[in-house]
């Protein structure tokens, strides 16, 4: 007897393998698309939401491009399924400035010149701000350790590091710069 996948869902709390719909909460706003299961939240982000400040590197957990918030906690995107990403806040590189002004650590960014092609930068920036929350920027051996795992194929290592430094030294509430 053919079961269709409502029923099948309802009595073995799997969904999918087609799509369904999967509500996402990104920067404050709340976004219901169809996904099949096994869709990351990286792809989710880019290719149904248009959210590709958020970027790809290498798609397996290893380089730290895609990273974004969740529930104010770093995670990567590539390694997150988007269904698991449902009712918790999501943040990503688009919802950092506000009301038309860079968060300060884009702008440290700039100021250090702390990027060359750009690539790996959202994610960098999305770890640096919840690195001072995080407490992990007291010293520059902090920075190095809980920044390792956003590569920069660039080498902007000196120039991040010194943005980090100087959001830190300004933010004297400890939430990482804002
Ligand atoms: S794209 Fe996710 S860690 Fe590289
Ligand atoms: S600025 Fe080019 S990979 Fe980091």
């Amino acid at each position: 007897m053919a079961i269709n996948q409502s029923t099948a869902a309802a009595v073995t709390g799997v969904q999918g393998p087609e799509s369904v719909p999967v509500s996402l909460s990104v920067n404050g706003s709340t976004y219901v698309v169809e996904l099949e299961p096994r869709v990351s939240l990286l792809d989710a982000l880019r290719e149904h939401l248009d959210l590709t400040g958020s970027k790809k590197g290498c798609d397996q957990g290893t380089c730290g491009a895609c990273t974004v918030w969740q529930d104010g906690r770093r995670v990567l995107a590539c390694l997150t399924l988007a269904m698991t990403a449902e009712g918790h806040e999501i943040s990503t590189i688009e919802g950092v400035a506000q009301d038309g002004e860079l968060h300060p650590m884009q702008q440290a960014f700039i100021d250090h010149d702390a990027f060359q092609c750009g690539y790996c930068t959202p994610g960098q920036i999305m770890s640096a701000i919840a690195l001072i929350r995080e407490g992990n920027a007291t010293t520059d051996a902090d920075i190095a350790e809980h920044m390792s795992g956003n590569l920069c194929r660039c080498q902007a290592y000196p120039n991040i590091h010194a943005a980090i430094r100087e959001v830190r030294d300004a933010d004297d509430d400890g939430d990482g710069g804002r």
